[in-house]
């Protein structure tokens, strides 16, 4: 593996690549979910690339930026071990100029439920995606696949999406959620709950296993579904419980193919997501 901090250095390694890339762009403190992507990539490809990028234009004022849980070593351990042949980290100088040009989320699906909690979140994190994709894809390698997560399904919608829009010579991959052995879905953040807060949040993925079974039994209703999740989420914060087609807009009635519920709350001061496909 090597490992490149600069975008000369990058575009270097990634000039003598032949076959098809496998890119999982990260903001590190990896987990088994990064490295399900990272072994799925691996798997798929004859080259994977990994970056690791805590993208500062997509955190708001007064969240997280600065405390973000940073790994670096274990990181490139993990990285080396899974078989990456190139880990890229870049600073911020290096990616972004003062006065950028940028990317806006679309105005209905950008805007609702993540885009409407943190607002511009999605601008910056498009932003930087496209950057990344644009610099693996420089040399025009015979294929580029990127790999992203289910867990953060609105962000994934958007990238296939911009994709679509922009034209871009990639193709996204969707990957499963990872979850621990009590369901709860593996997150950077996780690390900031303490063990009683852990407890609480294992209600989110729980409240998604009991929507699960109420469609097993044939309940449809979306009305219905919702109001059972928030009885079982009243301890926590929540911030909305949604149920929407694959296109992210509303419905009224589960369609089993085409649906995703989606809730995100608070447990004490950290902001957790989770979703489910059905
Ligand atoms: P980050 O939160 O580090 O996540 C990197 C990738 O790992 C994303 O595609 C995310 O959906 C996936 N992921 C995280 N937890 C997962 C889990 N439990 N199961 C499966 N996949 C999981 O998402 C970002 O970084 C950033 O927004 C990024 C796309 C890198 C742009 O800055």
């Amino acid at each position: 593996m090597i490992i490149v901090n600069s975008i000369t250095e990058l575009l270097n390694a990634t000039k003598k690549i032949k076959g098809s890339v496998g890119f999982v762009p990260t903001m590190g403190a990896l987990h088994q979910g990064h490295l399900s992507l990272i072994q799925q990539a691996r798997k798929e490809n004859d080259y994977v690339v990994v970056s690791i990028f805590v993208n500062p234009t997509q955190f708001l004022e007064g969240e997280d930026l600065n405390a973000y849980p940073k790994k670096e070593e274990a990181d490139k351990k993990i990285c080396a071990w899974v078989g990456v042949n190139i880990l890229f980290m870049p600073t911020s100088e290096m990616m972004y100029e003062p006065d950028e040009l940028g990317i806006i989320a679309p105005a209905k699906r950008g805007f609702i439920l993540e885009g409407s909690k943190r607002p511009k979140h999605f601008d910056g994190m498009l932003q930087v995606v496209m950057k990344l994709l644009n610099l693996i894809s420089y040399h025009k390698p015979s294929t580029v696949r990127a790999y992203f997560g289910k867990k953060d399904a609105q962000q994934l919608a958007l990238i296939e999406q911009m994709v679509r829009n922009y034209f871009l010579a990639v193709e996204i991959i969707p990957c499963e959620i990872i979850r621990d052995r009590d369901g709860l879905a593996l997150s950077s953040r996780n690390i900031y709950l303490s063990p009683q807060e852990r407890i609480q949040a294992l209600k989110l993925s729980r409240s998604l296993k009991r929507a699960t079974r109420l469609v097993m039994k044939k309940e449809f209703n979306v009305a219905t579904i919702t109001q059972t999740m928030h009885h079982l989420l009243s301890e926590i914060e929540v911030e909305y419980i949604a149920i929407v087609n694959r296109q992210f807009q509303p419905i009224s009635e589960i369609e089993i193919g085409n649906t995703i519920i989606l809730v995100a709350g608070k447990v004490g001061k950290t902001r957790l997501i989770d979703n489910l496909w059905i």
